[in-house]
């Protein structure tokens, strides 16, 4: 599975990226605006100065919401760097947009997924990745893992070739459920992937050997 890092800040990028499991990056308006990144020139360069970190795939998401302007701006993006993902939401325009950008060899992210139907859409209209919002779904009593793994089968079954990108990650145990369900890809927050390092027995297995080391050598 891949690990994608959910954030626009320059900082935990590099510390994701400099562990060396890092594959990508997903950003969000509403992430751009946490590190508060004022004004589209910025905003752009900002997304050139996380692909100038990692090497792998960057989503950057339209803010256009009719056919016209999510061509215009995901176009633009495109541009930007190879790495750029130009990220849709799961809208009817925002399909029609994707079919659009496929045929033009533009890779994108179907975003904002709730449902095994919209994930259907965005598959047919050639989506890169599709984006099922685990946390979000979690939030309101509903299971949003559940639905990731309905993707990862539908897809299978059909023979689907977008990845399945679980988005909207609040923890490590997440991270875990999206392995057993077999996402493509999980976007998490830098705090969930550290999560996966920690375990009480690696810590005092280590305290024991370095004791036990010093104890022989002084
Ligand atoms: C990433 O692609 C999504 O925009 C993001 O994971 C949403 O996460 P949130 O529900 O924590 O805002």
């Amino acid at each position: 599975m891949k690990f994608f890092i959910d954030t626009a800040n320059l900082e935990q990028i590099r510390e994701a990226h400099d562990m060396g499991v890092l594959d990508g990056v997903t950003t969000n308006p509403s992430l751009m605006a946490k590190e508060g990144i004022k004004g589209v020139e910025n905003q752009r360069k900002h997304y050139i100065d996380i692909c100038n970190i990692v090497q792998g795939d960057v989503s950057a998401e339209v803010i256009s919401t009719d056919y016209a302007g999510m061509i215009r701006e995901g176009e633009e993006l495109a541009a930007l760097n190879p790495h750029i993902v130009v990220k849709v939401p799961c809208i009817a325009d925002g399909i029609k947009a994707i079919k659009y950008f496929s045929g033009k060899g533009i890779r994108t992210n179907c975003t904002l997924v709730f449902s095994t139907g919209q994930a259907l859409l965005a598959a047919k209209a050639g989506a890169t990745y599709v984006s099922p919002f685990v946390g979000r779904l979690d939030d309101i009593s509903e299971d949003g893992i559940a639905l990731v793994g309905q993707i990862v089968e539908m897809y299978r079954y059909y023979g689907y070739t977008t990845q399945v990108l679980a988005a909207s990650i609040r923890s490590t145990r997440h991270i875990i459920q999206c392995v057993e369900v077999g996402a493509d890809v999980a976007t998490c927050p830098l705090s969930a992937i550290k999560g996966l390092l920690k375990h009480p027995l690696t810590d005092s297995g280590l305290q024991k050997f370095l004791e036990d080391y010093k104890s022989i050598n002084g």
